[in-house]
């Protein structure tokens, strides 16, 4: 198979058209067989749910071309299972796991020339979502669903790369108690929006928030999970019902335990003890691990010892070995890797 004639090492984080996308149907309570089409386009009734009241969801995971030459995902597992809590939250069919699996794998080989060579510092991201597709007026659940699956292929989410970054902290606020701050809810971003413009305009990266009730903890960024890293090299990790359970932490975590043999805790972080740690790191699938070089809010700002060149040693360890797991220079633990073709 020959690859796409493109510049990998300069692609930034955006959409290209690839070959083939995953479409799947519910109607009349049941999907259909789902297949793979050339057609990039959806047309929807005006009046379709996703339209009126923003009945959708997503996820989002890699594909790698590792060192011995494979095409792999991580987890996708995981992806098929947050989607089905997203789907029951928002009162959406699930679609079945073990077939959410099936059909990421068939959409990426058949967009293999598309999925970036090994060492290029590029990925094929992709995006299954699911949407209310039939009319909804008196706002209830839609009972007509499309589920779809597109690939591109991309670089880093951050325009300096692994460079640091630095975040402002919100006054927005991105997710309710008991709201729907834990699921990838397509309204969690749309909402994200002007407070992003915003930090944009301001000269940062990203925005920190934090917890809607009381604005003393950490919850994340709009598209990714915080890590600390103390003075004594624990490696610590904001617990909330509001944050979206990021796949990327989760294994961070492990990887800090388990291969590293670093301490780690998962609990409510203060804002306050922020300025404490030695070092920050934003962690996602589109985010990878992405250092903190500052923190910026009303009244001062936090800059971490590493500066806006370096990665933090800890932070360094755990992106070189998570991503030596991505792309099979390591080992990876039992399921982790799917191998595709
Ligand atoms: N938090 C938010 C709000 C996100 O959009 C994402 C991206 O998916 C994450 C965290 C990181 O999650 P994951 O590591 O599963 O990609
Ligand atoms: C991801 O990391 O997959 C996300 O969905 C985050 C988004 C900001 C691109």
């Amino acid at each position: 198979m020959e690859k796409k004639d493109i510049d990998w090492s300069s692609l930034g984080f955006g959409y290209v058209k690839t070959d083939k996308r995953y479409v799947s149907d519910f109607k009349n309570g049941s999907w259909d067989e789902g297949k793979l089409t050339d057609d990039d386009k959806v047309v929807l009734s005006e009046c379709a749910g996703v339209l009126q009241y923003a009945q959708t969801c997503f996820e989002g995971l890699k594909a790698y071309t590792t060192e011995q030459g494979k095409i792999v995902c991580f987890r996708p597992d995981l992806n098929a299972a947050r989607m089905s809590d997203s789907a029951k939250r928002l009162e959406m069919p699930i679609f079945p796991e073990e077939r959410f699996v099936e059909a990421v794998k068939e959409v990426v080989k058949a967009n293999a020339a598309w999925v970036p060579p090994y060492g290029s510092g590029a990925t094929l991201y992709i995006r299954p979502y699911m949407f209310g597709s039939n009319p909804v007026i008196g706002v209830k659940p839609a009972n007509e669903y499309q589920f779809r699956i597109f690939t591109t292929p991309v670089g880093p989410y951050f325009k300096g790369g692994a460079k640091p970054v630095t975040i402002t902290v919100s006054d927005f606020d991105r997710a309710a108690p008991h709201g729907t701050g834990h699921i990838k809810a397509g309204l969690n971003y749309a909402m994200s929006l002007h407070p992003i413009v915003t930090a944009h305009k301001n000269g940062f990266d990203e925005n920190m928030y934090l917890d809607a009730a009381t604005r003393t903890k950490v919850e994340e960024t709009g598209g990714a999970n915080f890590i600390f890293v103390t003075k004594d090299g624990t490696v610590v990790t904001p617990k909330s019902d509001s944050i979206l359970p990021s796949i990327t932490r989760r294994s961070i975590m492990y990887v800090a335990e388990h291969i590293l043999g670093l301490k780690t805790e998962t609990r409510e972080v203060y804002f306050d003890e922020v300025k404490d740690f030695a070092e920050a790191g934003l962690c996602g699938t589109a985010a990878v691990i992405s250092p903190v070089g500052k923190i910026v809010y009303k009244g001062g700002e936090i800059a971490f010892p590493a500066g806006m060149n370096d990665m933090g040693p800890v932070t360094k360890k755990l992106y070189e070995t998570l991503t030596g797991i991505q792309m099979g220079r390591i080992e990876a633990p039992e399921g982790w890797i799917c191998e595709i073709c």
